[in-house]
């Protein structure tokens, strides 16, 4: 195995990234499987951590698997439009280029405008908890840190060349990234978590609307990978409906800080489960 570049890291704030966990995770990873899986690889904290020399990964988000493209593809025109948003950053500015997806011309906007609005955004929201509505735009308000690291040549460059490796990017439902799994390959699965508060669960409300229906079918694919002899480790919150759905797995207790939250009495440490099959 190639060995491990510490410049690459995560790029984005992301909502649920696992940093807190890598301790936990890292781990009960394969040292070096036939092809490393990540359905749902969101910020990529732990395939970032990893680094491992074949990858498939995939994302629902659109926007997301734009920007690992273009850092793969198109570094040097990433980080020129980069420099021209830290230069022009101020609050009126930030809002300007967040109002961009409510406007019909944003899907003429390049790969690489796009990818620039997304890594702006994402290190200059408040508490970098980048948000979306309903509708997909982000409605994160503007987050006034002194010294946002907008550019971050070095760290741009260096996943830019990982990602250039033999590293596929998918962009789509987590079952398609599960299909044709040769033997010996390895899935990590960081799902939208089941919600904890009873009122998030009665009223529906989820992340991406990834509800209760969606928890199962997720297990019936982990139950599918298990058919075929190819295992995986699962992240997911600690709580009666996953511990029944995967009763016939090994479960294990871990402590996550959730400093990202939207309540904030649910901030501090919260259990969450490691599944392995
Ligand atoms: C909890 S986050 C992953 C966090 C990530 N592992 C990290 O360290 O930052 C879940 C991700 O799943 C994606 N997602 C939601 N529903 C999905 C689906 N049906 N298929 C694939 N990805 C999905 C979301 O866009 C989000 O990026």
């Amino acid at each position: 195995m190639a060995r491990k570049n510490a410049l690459v890291k995560p790029i984005l704030k992301w909502v649920g990234g696992k940093r807190q966990l890598l301790d936990d995770i890292l781990p009960l990873l394969p040292k070096d499987p036939k092809l490393y899986v990540e359905p749902f690889v969101g910020g990529a904290a732990v395939l970032l951590a990893k680094q491992p020399a074949h990858a498939r990964v995939n994302d629902y988000n659109a926007e997301l698997v734009n920007v690992y493209k273009v850092v793969r593809d198109e570094p040097d025109a990433l980080l020129e439009k980069l420099r021209e948003h830290d230069e022009n950053n101020t609050s009126d500015y930030y809002y300007e280029v967040r109002a961009l997806d409510r406007e019909s011309s944003f899907v003429d906007m390049g790969e690489v405008e796009r990818a620039a609005r997304i890594i702006y955004l994402n290190k200059t929201c408040f508490n970098g908890l980048y948000r979306v509505n309903s509708a997909g735009q982000i409605n994160s308000p503007y987050g006034r840190y002194k010294h946002p690291n907008i550019v971050n040549e070095p760290g741009i460059r260096a996943l830019s060349r990982y990602l250039q490796g033999d590293v596929t990017l998918m962009c789509g439902d987590y079952s398609e990234a599960l299909r044709s799994l040769p033997r010996g390959a390895f899935v990590y699965l960081d799902p939208p978590y089941m919600p904890l508060t009873q009122t998030s669960a009665f009223t529906g409300y989820t992340e991406g609307g990834f509800d209760y229906d969606e928890q199962v079918r997720l297990r019936d694919e982990c139950v599918k990978l298990r058919e075929q002899g190819i295992h995986f480790l699962e992240s997911n919150s600690d709580c009666p409906e996953i511990r029944e759905l995967y009763a016939d797995f090994t479960i294990r207790t871990v402590q996550a800080k959730r400093a990202i939250n939207s309540r904030g009495d649910r901030r501090g440490a919260v259990n969450e489960v490691l599944i392995s099959g």
